[in-house]
């Protein structure tokens, strides 16, 4: 195992830090690991690629992500970046803000916000947004979805990518997670902050008009044989809403 798996892996066996606000527990959690955070995210936040693929963004679109890290989901060829009217990434974690703007600090499009994603909004309507695992670390999901529903236009998109468990009696047709993985993953993931929901994709499928939707499992590393559940989601806000 190489030093810096071996700090990103003892950060998160340490756990949640416990300070005062949201902000101040994502920024102890993530320093120690932001150096190394993309490289170590690639073999655990699976589905990333193929949800810029099918948010199909179009050349002079604006596109908002929630909770966008690092910013290095504006890195896959889908995301077309150059090609964007703008870009805004939003997050709560100065320390990986920091590497967002590094990232694209000769963009002019790219608008990085140090902001609650539950509670931000653009200058204007936008036609994307993306959630990409960042859902389940948003205390209050509620808001961050019926925010991304406020700030997209009329027929905007939102694609949202994350871990999840089944409801104990899923509808016809969808993934139903024994109830082992029902407890065992929310109680390994809650360990840091990570609230994996049953209730994620039901509000999501009660907001938008369901485009896309895909259940999937993925392995993660130091867990070999064991395959934690993500969903890929894409859904259209109404072109007449209520
Ligand atoms: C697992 S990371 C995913 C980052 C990025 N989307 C990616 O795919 O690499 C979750 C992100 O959500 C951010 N986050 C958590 N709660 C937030 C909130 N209330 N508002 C904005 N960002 C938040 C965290 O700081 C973190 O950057």
């Amino acid at each position: 195992m190489r030093a810096s798996d071996a700090r990103v892996l003892w950060r998160m066996l340490r756990g949640e830090p416990s300070g005062t606000t949201h902000a101040a527990r994502l920024n102890d959690f993530y320093a120690p690991q932001a150096e190394h955070y993309d490289r170590s995210r690639e073999r655990m936040l699976h589905g990333r690629s193929e949800l810029l693929q099918s948010l199909a963004l179009r050349s002079g679109e604006t596109l908002v992500e929630l909770g966008a890290g690092t910013g290095r989901n504006l890195d896959w060829p889908a995301a077309r970046v150059d090609e964007l009217a703008a870009v805004w990434l939003i997050d709560l974690c100065p320390v990986l803000l920091a590497r967002a703007r590094e990232r694209f600090a000769g963009s002019s499009q790219v608008h990085t916000c140090e902001a609650d994603a539950a509670l931000w909004q653009p200058p204007q309507p936008v036609d994307a947004v993306l959630c990409a695992y960042s859902l389940t670390m948003i205390p209050d999901w509620f808001a961050a979805i019926d925010n991304a529903w406020a700030m997209l236009r009329p027929g905007g998109r939102i694609g949202v990518v994350d871990f999840y468990v089944s409801r104990t009696h899923p509808p016809p047709g969808r993934a139903r997670h024994c109830a082992l993985a029902r407890a065992l993953w929310p109680a390994w993931f809650g360990h840091d902050g990570v609230r994996l929901s049953a209730d994620h994709l039901p509000y999501l499928e009660r907001r938008f008009a369901v485009e896309q939707l895909s259940e999937h499992a993925g392995a993660l590393p130091w867990l070999p044989g064991l395959r934690v559940p993500y969903y890929r989601f894409v859904g259209r806000k109404p072109v007449s809403v209520r």
